[in-house]
């Protein structure tokens, strides 16, 4: 029997409306699969469509023509959903919420008892090395700590699919490297499949088993290697 794949792209297209009156293409004809399990990086220039291609696994956004499915179902179809996390390419903290308090945000939709929620997010944030900081604002936090919050947050709801936007871009070298170990870590533990978005071939190497190449605008898929 082959196992479902966590997400699948067959034939997307999208375009947006540009000023003009015309049509902006965006993503032309993308096909991918990402396996249950399985850690796939997109690399491709800035503006090329990986957002777009995201918020579209993220259900978020429709596809023009093509379809996607998440573990066998369509969009809205299933419980899957639940089972996705998307981390989005600016960190949406809450700035008037604690670290501890936007973590426990991710789990405010499951049918836990508020102490179940505090314990787990306690344990996520003490998990990425802040247990000190749980009742920090995020104004109170340097670029990585929020990063490591963000992180702690994406991981505390065990997603069977995480989608990350350039999670680390905006770190410098060694922080990175430090999330970067810790991101493998918590991935070995829960065994998500994930899509991550990098500008960076290095990265991408490094946290994933296969890499997806975008074109520029209107995108589409140049090479997929498996390493
Ligand atoms: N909601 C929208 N309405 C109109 N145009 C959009 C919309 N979202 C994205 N675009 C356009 O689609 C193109 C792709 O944007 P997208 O954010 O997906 O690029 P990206 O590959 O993620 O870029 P970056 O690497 O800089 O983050 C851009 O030209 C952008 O202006
Ligand atoms: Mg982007």
């Amino acid at each position: 029997m082959t196992a479902v794949a966590a997400l699948q792209f067959h034939s997307v297209f999208k375009n947006f409306p540009d000023r003009r009156g015309g049509r902006l293409e965006v993503l032309q004809n993308i096909t991918f699969d990402v396996l249950d399990r399985e850690v796939v990086a997109v690399l491709g220039p800035s503006g090329c469509g990986k957002s777009t291609l995201l918020h579209i696994a993220a259900g978020l956004s429709a596809p023009d023509r093509g379809s996607i499915s998440l573990f066998g179902n369509a969009p809205g179809n299933g419980n899957d959903w639940h089972a996705v996390r998307y981390m989005f390419q600016d960190d949406r903290l809450l700035p008037w919420r604690s670290a501890l308090a936007n973590v426990e945000l991710a789990l405010e939709r499951r049918p836990l008892g508020h102490a179940e929620r505090r314990k787990r997010a306690t344990n996520a944030l003490e998990r990425v090395g802040l247990a000190g900081f749980l009742h920090a604002l995020p104004n109170e936090l340097s670029g990585g700590m929020r990063s490591r919050v963000t992180l702690a947050r994406s991981f505390v709801t065990q997603p069977r699919l995480l989608l990350m936007d350039e999670p680390f871009s905006r770190l410098d070298s060694d922080t990175r490297a430090a999330m970067h170990a810790l991101f493998l870590e918590l991935r070995e533990e829960t065994g998500a499949a994930v899509v991550i978005v990098t500008h960076d071939a290095g990265e991408a190497a490094k946290l994933s088993g296969k890499i997806i190449r975008m074109s520029r605008r209107p995108a589409n898929i140049i090479a997929t290697s498996a390493l």
